[in-house]
């Protein structure tokens, strides 16, 4: 038999030629191109890093459930926000692991003015004054049942839960707090809380809400961190969102904007994005994403176990924050990717 030409010319070794108009990959031939025509950047800028403070001088204790993060005394929590001063991290944010002796049903501890989270304030104040610093408004470290609220008769109240996050709120700006960011999802919060900065002569410490905030399976290792996972009863569903929701995402902001928030927050993150991309569509307002406990532990985790490349996972998981549209990302890789990313690699 044979061959035809076009035959010839393909077993020969000498490719076909397509006649195609568009071929997307002559930008993507070599790495200046790619550079160049790149939509997003992530900067240092971007970097919010939530810290988690705890009792005691000198020490550091590790999460097992988060490895590479660390609970840190107040002296110690002060060396590591100079680190990220340093680092160009532009804030941080605060979480207490509250003594279990100090949590009771009330949460009474919140509203001291001397608690774990005012003393961290004021020492990081004192100084490493140009860090922000960026303070968690709800109740589950101090409460003996881990919920954020109030609870009676296994319901949460949302009202009376108000009052309390506002005066909590106070205390934690008379400490130095600079930016209060409540998590607690209680309806009406964040009007309260602004009336209540403002009538105590707050006027210019800002919120960032958690706009929306979805009852997660990703909180888990946080829950290690803060010392709630074993005390919590029952879960958050009849106040955090429900995972199968992005249009009431949308009615949660607008409320949150409409009482005064300055800042919009997503949480968690990455399986959130369409979420994020919304809310910033939308509203165009600040808007942050926060790469849980839960996710940080799947990159780490797996990267610990040689099954990902975990410094290009860790990169291309906070680029993709970019791509949705976040102006900036809460993440527990805050301090390592802003090394990374200062080594100009
Ligand atoms: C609680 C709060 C949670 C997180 C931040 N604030 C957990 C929860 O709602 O149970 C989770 C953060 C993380 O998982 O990294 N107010």
């Amino acid at each position: 038999m044979t061959l035809s030409s076009s035959d010839r010319s393909t077993r020969s070794g000498v490719s076909p030629t397509l006649d195609l108009v568009h071929r997307p990959r002559r930008n993507r031939k070599n790495d200046w191109a790619r550079r160049l025509v790149r939509e997003n950047t992530l900067t240092v800028d971007d970097l919010i890093w939530p810290v988690f403070v705890m009792e005691g001088e000198k020490t550091r204790t590790e999460i097992p459930s988060m490895p590479g993060v660390e609970r840190h005394t107040v002296d110690e929590l002060v060396r590591s926000a100079e680190q990220a001063a340093k680092l160009g991290i532009p804030a941080l944010a605060l979480f207490p692991y509250v003594d279990p002796n100090l949590r009771d049903p009330d949460g009474s501890e919140a509203l001291k003015s001397n608690n774990l989270i005012c003393r961290a304030l004021r020492a990081i104040k004192a100084e490493v004054p140009d860090i922000g610093l960026i303070t968690d408004v709800a109740l589950d470290p101090y409460t003996s049942h881990g919920h954020d609220g109030l609870l009676e008769d296994g319901r949460i109240l949302n009202d009376e839960t108000v009052d309390v996050l506002v005066r909590q709120a106070l205390v934690q700006a008379e400490a130095g707090a600079d930016v209060i960011a409540p998590s607690d999802m209680m309806d009406g919060r964040v009007g309260a809380i602004r009336a209540g900065l403002d009538d105590a002569g707050f006027q210019d410490v800002q919120i960032m809400s958690y706009a929306a905030k979805y009852a997660s399976a990703f909180y888990g290792p946080f829950r290690d961190a803060i010392g709630t996972a074993k005390t919590l009863s029952g879960d958050k569903r009849t106040y955090q969102m429900d995972p199968a929701n992005g249009l009431e995402a949308l009615r949660e902001a607008e409320l949150d904007v409409n009482e005064g928030a300055d800042m919009l927050m997503v949480k968690p993150g990455l399986p959130y994005l369409d979420i994020v991309w919304r809310l910033k569509e939308t509203f165009g307002l600040p808007t942050f994403a926060y790469q849980v406990s839960g996710e940080y532990a799947m990159i780490e985790g797996a990267a610990r176990n040689g099954w990902v490349d975990g410094e290009r996972l860790m990169l291309e998981s906070l680029t993709a924050f970019k791509r949705a549209g976040a102006d900036g990302i809460l993440t527990y890789f805050a301090p390592r990717v802003a090394a990374l990313l200062n080594s100009g690699r």
